[in-house]
Parts: structure tokens; C-alpha cells; sequence
């Protein structure tokens, strides 16, 4: 009953050219029973979104497009922020907020989190909100503790319609970029824990919220990891940068 959402987070990557390139190669590599299979999200820096959506219109591609942050205010004098309104009317559908990298290097704190994923949702956008622990805190068991926290903080105060249509990416900071995996049993388990947070939060409808799972996950590792009940895509770093990557990726079970 979820569908399955594999999303590309090309970070401080590729300029626009690179961009169009990529979409279009992989393009080439799916084909319409992987989409529906698949929802295929890419999110490109900023200054690739028009581009990116040009080719994903011109062609009728059903790749997704996707931001990889946000401000929430709708606009006004906040130099060198990028509004849900601007994002909305480039054709952009998922947002991602929260980024272990924001939090970490930027400074967002779960309240801001908590205001961003909001607003993408009022101007009708759906938040990737990240979360995920330190290599210190599992190592002194209190993963759950602190991905607890950050997901009751982080999804407060939503409206419970849109819990359904939310998605959640469970991302363990010390496997983003490390070319370590958990192990699928590790985010099975912990994307059944997110699922049971938003569950005690917001009922049922964390039944329809998907959870995905992201770091270092890659051709060789995917299936493993979507053979878990609850893990229903991932947030793609690396592996999405290569398009012939990117959809061994996404047709995880051929
Ligand atoms: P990675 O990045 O796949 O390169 O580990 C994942 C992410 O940061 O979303």
C-alpha cells in the first residue's frame, strides 16, 4: 500500500548542464514499469532546479523533482533563502528538511526543522524530514533515544492529514558518505522504530508515512534493504550521482 520512493540528494554537486545530463541518461535507463514500481525523485542544487525541469516537461519524464532545503517564510528580506511559494512553482514535489548536514554544519535545531517541513506542506510540496544518530550515540545505545526525540519534535503539531503523505528518512550519521551500511536487519529496526513514533504520534496514518532509509546505500546493498517491511525507498548521496548507478538503484530486484 506505500509506494516505493528512491530519492537522489546530489548535494554541492554538478551545475546545470550536469545536471540535464544526468537526468536524461537516466531517464533512458528506466522505463514505465519502474516508475511504477518506483517513485524517482532527484533533487539537484538550486541553480539546476529550472533546468532539471525543463528536460523532466519537455520529455514527460516521471522522474520527480525534488529541493534539497528550503526557507519558510513565502518571501521577503531574507537574503540568499529560497521560499516554498518559489519552489512550488518550479514544479518541485518533495523538499528535503533536516539533512544530518544541516543540522550538523548549519545549525538547524528540530524546531527549525519543524517550521520548514510545514511550511513545504502548505504550499502543498511533501518534506523528506531526516533523521538519524551520531556514531557515539549508537555506540552508547541511545539511537532510539535520539531519533525519538528528533522525530516527536521535529513532526509536532502537523496537521494528521498529512502525516499519510509525509516521508521520513531515517539516516545514520555515521553511514552517510562512509561507504558504511547499516546492516538491513539495523534499519529495518530503526525505520520500524520511526514508523512506531509517528504511529504514537499521529495513529494509523503512520501507516501510509513512508520511511526511507539513507547512507551509503548503493547497487549492492538496496535489495537488502528493501526486503525490509519497513523500509520503503532510500535517500540516494553518492550512488545517485552516477545515472547508470543510480538506476541499478532503483530496479533493485532485477
Ligand atoms: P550517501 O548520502 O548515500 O552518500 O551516504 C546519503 C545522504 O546524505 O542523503
Amino acid at each position: 500500500m506505500r509506494k516505493n520512493l528512491i530519492a537522489g540528494n546530489w548535494k554541492m554537486n554538478v551545475n546545470h548542464l550536469e545536471a540535464i545530463q544526468i537526468v536524461q541518461k537516466l531517464s533512458y535507463r528506466l522505463d514505465v514499469a519502474d516508475y511504477e514500481r518506483v517513485d524517482v525523485v532527484v533533487c539537484p542544487p538550486f541553480t539546476a532546479l529550472r533546468s532539471v525541469q525543463t528536460v523532466i516537461e519537455a520529455d514527460r519524464l516521471a522522474i520527480k523533482l525534488g529541493a534539497q532545503n528550503v526557507d519558510w517564510h513565502d518571501s521577503g528580506a531574507f537574503t540568499g533563502e529560497i521560499s516554498p511559494l518559489m519552489l512550488q512553482k518550479l514544479g518541485v514535489s518533495y523538499v528535503i528538511v533536516g539533512h544530518s548536514e544541516r543540522r550538523q554544519l548549519f545549525g538547524e535545531t528540530d524546531e527549525v526543522v519543524n517550521t520548514k517541513a510545514r511550511a513545504v506542506l502548505g504550499a502543498g510540496m511533501t518534506p523528506i524530514v531526516c533523521v538519524g544518530e551520531t556514531e557515539e550515540e549508537r555506540d552508547g545505545g541511545a539511537a532510539e533515544a535520539k531519533v525519538g526525540s528528533q522525530i516527536r519534535e521535529s513532526l509536532a503539531g502537523f496537521d494528521p492529514e498529512a502525516i499519510a503523505s509525509l516521508v521520513v528518512a531515517y539516516e545514520p550519521i555515521w553511514a552517510i558518505g562512509t561507504g558504511r551500511t547499516a546492516s538491513a536487519d539495523d534499519a529495518g529496526a530503526m525505520c520500524a522504530f520511526v514508523r512506531d513514533q509517528v504511529r504514537e504520534m499521529y495513529g494509523e496514518a503512520a501507516d501510509s508515512t513512508r520511511v526511507l532509509y539513507g547512507g551509503s546505500m548503493n547497487a549492492g546493498n538496496v535489495a537488502g534493504l528493501m526486503a525490509k517491511r519497513n523500509i520503503d525507498g532510500g535517500l540516494v548521496g553518492g550512488a545517485s550521482l552516477d545515472p547508470d548507478t543510480f538506476a541499478s538503484v532503483i530496479r533493485y530486484w532485477i
